[in-house]
């Protein structure tokens, strides 16, 4: 009997609990946002806007930097964990997934196998665009971008767009122009590693992007 009550608190709780998320997730405009970043449940830096509808799973592990920016239409299963690091940009639609099912028992039915958790992490100055899925396990690099509707399935570089289903590194971001005409060893990554060594003036570069703009 007791256990029966048990099990019935759980399960009411956890129906509150959804009901409760789905009205937070609602809330339009800047306001929804500061509500959002002090109740769903996920831990967020200064100027971090969540837009609404928003779907977030296993909020509690979910952490979010600074000037973040998840907008509306996406959905994050932060069950092995999500970062999400300083000034990245999460565009609508898009899917990042921290679990799987596990799957490899035949003899077993998928849903009764449980889950794989492989953290994701997101460094900073990342632009995911629209309708990307980011699949468990992975990291985004520092200033790469995702073209729309790419599907991420491993590590990528820094500063580079990835694009296309697997996403495949197309280009390196550069330092100070365009890319086009710009010599292959002037790409960004060479810059900043070359201009944002310690010695560099001999003083070291709060960000690499203020590091870029002092050195391009
Ligand atoms: C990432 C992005 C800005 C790159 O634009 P760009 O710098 O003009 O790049 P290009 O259009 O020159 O594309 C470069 C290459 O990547 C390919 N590519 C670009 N976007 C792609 C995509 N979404 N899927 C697959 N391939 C893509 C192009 O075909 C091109 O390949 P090629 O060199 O073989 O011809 C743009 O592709 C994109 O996806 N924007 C997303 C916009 C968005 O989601 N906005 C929502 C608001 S956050």
């Amino acid at each position: 009997m007791i256990s029966r009550i048990k099990v019935a608190y759980r399960a009411l709780h956890g129906e509150a609990a959804e009901w409760f998320r789905a009205g937070l997730s609602c809330i339009p405009g800047r306001v929804g946002c500061w509500i959002r970043a002090r109740l769903y449940g996920f831990r967020a830096g200064r100027r971090t806007c969540v837009w609404n509808n928003v779907i977030i799973y296993h909020p509690a592990k979910l952490t979010l930097g600074n000037n973040v920016q998840i907008v509306p239409g996406c959905q994050i299963n932060a069950g092995g964990g999500v970062e999400i690091a300083d000034n990245s940009m999460i565009g609508p639609g898009v899917f990042i997934w921290s679990q799987n099912h596990a799957y490899k028992r035949a003899d077993i039915l998928i849903c009764d196998q449980g889950y794989e958790c492989l953290p994701v992490k997101i460094e900073e100055d990342v632009w995911v665009g629209a309708g990307a899925i980011i699949r468990p396990g992975v990291r985004l690099a520092r200033g790469c971008v995702i073209a729309a509707g790419s599907v991420v399935t491993a590590a990528t570089e820094a500063y580079t767009l990835y694009a296309g289903v697997p996403a495949r590194p197309v280009r390196k971001r550069v330092a100070g122009e365009d890319v086009d005409g710009v010599p292959e060893d002037s790409s960004r990554e060479v810059a900043h590693r070359d201009a944002c060594r310690p010695d560099a003036r001999n003083e070291l570069p709060k960000t690499s992007l203020e590091c870029l703009r002092r050195h391009s």
